[in-house]
């Protein structure tokens, strides 16, 4: 199957570019569709928009990797190997990617959420990891990414239970970071979107590599990444727009040109 039919790539006027998953009914991660993802995160990267929103379908998100292509240690070296790929292209981004989860967000689904920089979710959201059921364990970032984000207690109960995780609990412990009514998603998705995509880019962009770097790095680390990236930010045009506006015309009225 061409990874065109399982995903796809739109890119707006706006400067917003939309991520769809469009695997059938359910959603599977399939190889196929990671490799989409990884050469659509490639083909981002080459020609940077100003935002990016991942989504999948109205009822399931995604259902995680596709279980039909498991088999032995073997598959199950390729299959994480992909997955960690693909989803490290994608959050290497240098803009914010935003999830847009209107379902099930179960497994790789879940992964692919975590793996953005920020979850907007619908009321019918539904997160999991539920690999625990099957015998097997994330391997698509869950292990990693989720103690990160709900810290490792809460990470070790949702996934060695491998129970589902409603959206009101997802917004309480943080796994979502908005819930809107399901009828309201793209519409709120959208509008943080594209009003990002006006924004500084090329702060935004260090902005994400320093709190990215940092996380897996000592305070005083994290802190000399601050150092270069604040640096490296006042070669922007960007810098030299929104100062010179500030003391001119006062906060918040700078039109950033995202260079
Ligand atoms: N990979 C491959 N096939 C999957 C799948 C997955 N991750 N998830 C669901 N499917 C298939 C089902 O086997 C079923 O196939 P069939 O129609 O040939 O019987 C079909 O998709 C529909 O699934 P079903 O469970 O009947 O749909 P549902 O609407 O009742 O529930 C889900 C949807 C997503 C909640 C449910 O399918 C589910 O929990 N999926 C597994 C999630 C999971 O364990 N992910 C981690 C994988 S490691």
């Amino acid at each position: 199957m061409s990874s065109e039919s399982v995903i796809n790539l739109e890119r707006r006027d706006d400067g917003v570019a939309i991520i769809t998953l469009t695997n059938g009914k359910v959603n599977p991660l399939s190889t196929a569709v990671l490799d989409g993802l990884h050469s659509i995160a490639n083909e981002l990267a080459a020609d940077l928009p100003g935002a990016i929103i991942v989504t999948g379908g109205e009822r399931i998100f995604a259902a995680g990797a596709d279980i039909s292509e498991f088999g032995g240690p073997e598959e199950g070296a390729a299959i994480t190997r992909k997955f960690h790929d693909a989803l490290g292209a994608l959050s290497a981004l240098p803009r914010m990617v935003i999830a847009e989860v209107a379902g099930y967000a179960l497994g790789g689904g879940c992964e692919l959420a975590m793996a953005c920089d920020y979850r907007i979710a619908s009321t019918k959201a539904v997160f999991g990891q539920p690999e625990i059921l099957l015998g097997i364990i994330p391997g698509g970032g869950g292990t990693q990414r989720l103690p990160r984000i709900v810290g490792a207690s809460r990470a070790k109960e949702i996934s060695l239970s491998g129970r589902q995780v409603a959206a009101d609990e997802a917004l309480r412990i943080g796994l979502a970071d908005e819930v809107v009514e399901h009828e309201a998603l793209r519409d709120r998705t959208l509008e943080l979107a594209s009003s990002l995509a006006k924004g500084a880019l090329v702060a935004q962009g260090l902005t994400k590599e320093a709190i990215d770097r940092g996380l897996s790095m000592s305070l005083e680390e994290g802190l000399a990444v601050e150092r270069h990236v604040f640096t490296e930010v006042f070669r922007s045009e960007d810098s030299q727009i929104g100062v010179k506006s500030f003391l001119e015309n006062g906060p918040g009225k700078a039109e950033f040109v995202g260079r």
